[in-house]
C-alpha cells in the first residue's frame, strides 16, 4: 500500500477511535446529568407549589381545594399522606399507582428512581402543609423524557463529529500529501540515478528531513557520477597506456622477423623493446599496486615511525639519482618527531615525491617537518618550474602527466597511501615557482 494511503489510513481510524470513546464517555455520562438535573429542576417546582399551597390552604380538610389546584399545574404528581400511606391525589393512571404501592415506593423515602413495568421515572418528593400532618408532595418525570433529550443531543453530536472528522480527513489528505509529494519525486529523481541519467536529475521542493535526505542523493549522485567518470577515463587511459609500448614492440619484431632492418636499426630496435617492456612491467606493477591499496585496507600495517629516520631512509635512497641530475637533496627534520602510518608505503610515497621533484628540479629538493599544534606536515618542495596549471586540479589522478612525464600513476600511488594512513596530500607551486607538496596528519600519532 502506498506510505500516502497508510497515513491516512492510520490518521483515519485513530481520529474514528478517539470520537468513539469520546461519544460513549460522554452517552454515558449525560443521562446521570440529566437525571441530576431533572431532579433539581422537580424541587424548584415542587417548592414552588408548595409555597404557593401553605400560602393559600390552612388545613387537611381543604384537600379537595388542594387537589384542584395541583390539577391546573398539569405535571405528574402525587399528593401522599405518610401517616395513613395513603394517595389523597394523583395525575397518573391508577394501575401506575398501584404498581409503585407495591414495589413500596412510597413508604421508601430513600429511593428516587421509580419503576413501572419497563418505564422509569425521576422523582422528588416535598412536605407540604400542615407541618406535622405529613402530607408530601412527590413530582415526576418520566425517563423517556431524558432518554430523548439524550438521544436528540447524542444525534447533534455525531452529526457535529461526522462534520469535523470529514474536515480533519481531508485535511489530513492534504497534509499527508504534502508530505509525501517530495517523497514520490525523490523516487523519480533516485529511478533516475539507477539509470545513470545524472544529467537529468532535478532538485526537488522539501523541507525538514526530506531535504536533507534529497541532499545526500544528490551528493551521492553526483560521487557516482563522478566514480564512473574517473572510472571510464582510467579504463581508456590504461589501455591507452598500455597500447603504445606494445605497438612499439609489435612493429620492431615484426621487423626483426622478416629481416627489413639493418644490423644497426636491429640492435636499435631490440633496446627499444627492452626499454618498453620495462615500462609496460612498470605501469602494470603501479597498476596492481593502486588496486591493492584501493581494496585492501589488510594491507595497511600502521605503526609509529620515526619520521627523521623514515626521511634519512629517502634521503639515502635517492642520493645517487639526485646527484646524477645535479640535485641537491635538502633534509630539514628534528629528532624524534613521529608518524602514524605504514611505514613501508609512507616510503614508497616519499620516494614517488622525490624523484618528481629531482626530475622537476633546477638545483635543490628539500624534504622538511613542520608541527602546528596537533597537525604534522611532512613538506617536499623543489625550485623547479612547478606544476603546470592545467594540471593542478587533477594532477593526483591517475594516468594524469604533463610533457616529461612518465606513466603518471606515481602520484595517484602517493595519494592512495597517505589517504589510508589517514591524512591528506595537497600541492601548491612555491614563491620561489618550484612545486611544493604537503602531507598533513591531523593529530596523528
Ligand atoms: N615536482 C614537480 N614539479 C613539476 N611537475 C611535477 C612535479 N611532480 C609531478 N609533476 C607533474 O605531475 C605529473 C604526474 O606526476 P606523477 O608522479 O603522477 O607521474 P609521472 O611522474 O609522470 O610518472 P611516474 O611517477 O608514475 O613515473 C608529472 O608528469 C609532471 O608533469
Ligand atoms: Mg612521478
Amino acid at each position: 500500500m502506498k506510505l500516502h494511503y497508510q497515513l491516512n489510513a492510520a490518521f483515519t481510524t485513530l481520529l474514528l477511535i478517539i470520537m468513539a470513546v469520546t461519544g460513549y464517555v460522554i452517552y454515558s455520562l449525560l443521562l446521570n446529568l440529566l437525571v441530576q438535573n431533572e431532579q433539581q429542576q422537580l424541587e424548584q417546582k415542587g417548592e414552588i407549589l408548595v409555597s404557593v399551597m401553605n400560602e393559600q390552604y390552612q388545613s387537611l380538610g381543604d384537600v379537595d381545594k388542594i387537589s384542584a389546584f395541583l390539577q391546573e399545574q398539569d405535571l405528574q404528581l402525587f399528593l401522599y399522606n405518610r401517616q395513613n400511606n395513603s394517595v389523597l391525589y394523583s395525575t397518573m393512571p391508577e394501575e401506575v399507582v398501584k404498581g409503585f404501592y407495591k414495589n413500596n415506593y412510597f413508604s421508601n423515602a430513600e429511593s428516587n428512581l421509580w419503576e413501572y413495568h419497563s418505564d422509569k421515572y425521576v422523582i422528588s418528593r416535598i412536605l407540604v402543609l400542615p407541618r406535622g400532618a405529613n402530607l408530601e408532595l412527590i413530582l415526576l418525570t418520566p425517563m423517556k423524557d431524558l432518554q430523548a433529550v439524550q438521544h436528540k443531543f447524542i444525534e447533534r453530536l455525531l452529526i457535529v463529529f461526522i462534520i469535523g472528522a470529514a474536515v480533519a480527513v481531508l485535511l489530513s489528505y492534504f497534509l499527508t500529501n504534502k508530505l509525501v509529494t517530495p517523497l514520490t519525486r525523490l523516487k523519480y529523481q533516485l529511478k533516475k540515478i539507477e539509470k545513470r541519467k545524472f544529467d537529468e536529475i532535478e532538485p526537488i521542493q522539501a523541507t525538514g528531513e526530506i531535504r536533507e535526505v534529497a541532499k545526500s542523493v544528490y551528493d551521492m549522485a553526483n560521487e557516482l557520477s563522478r566514480y564512473i567518470s574517473s572510472q571510464q577515463s582510467f579504463f581508456q587511459n590504461a589501455s591507452h597506456e598500455l597500447k603504445t609500448p606494445l605497438m612499439t614492440i609489435q612493429g620492431y619484431a615484426e621487423g626483426i622477423k622478416e629481416n627489413v632492418f639493418e644490423e644497426a636499426e636491429k640492435e636499435t630496435g631490440l633496446e627499444v623493446m627492452v626499454t618498453e617492456v620495462k615500462r609496460l612491467k612498470k605501469i602494470i606493477n603501479e597498476m596492481i599496486l593502486l588496486a591493492k591499496l584501493d581494496s585492501e585496507q589488510a594491507a595497511y600495517d600502521p605503526e609509529q615511525i620515526d619520521a627523521s629516520e623514515l626521511v634519512q631512509q629517502v634521503a639515502d635512497r635517492m642520493l645517487p639519482f639526485a646527484s646524477e641530475n645535479n640535485v641537491k637533496l635538502k633534509v630539514d627534520i628534528a629528532e624524534g618527531m613521529t608518524i602514524y602510518a605504514d611505514g613501508e608505503k609512507m616510503l614508497r610515497a616519499l620516494l614517488n615525491l622525490v624523484v618528481n621533484g629531482i626530475r622537476h628540479a633546477a638545483s635543490v629538493v628539500e624534504i622538511s617537518f613542520v608541527t602546528r599544534g596537533r597537525q604534522k606536515l611532512l613538506i617536499v618542495e623543489d625550485d623547479g618550474d612547478g606544476i603546470p596549471p592545467d594540471l593542478m586540479d587533477n594532477i593526483f589522478h591517475r594516468f594524469v602527466k604533463g610533457k616529461q612525464g612518465d606513466t603518471g600513476l606515481g602520484l595517484a600511488i602517493v595519494r592512495a597511501i597517505v589517504e589510508q594512513s589517514g591524512g591528506k596530500i595537497t600541492v601548491e607551486n612555491a614563491e620561489t615557482g618550484g612545486a611544493r607538496f604537503i602531507i598533513l596528519f591531523e593529530g596523528n600519532g
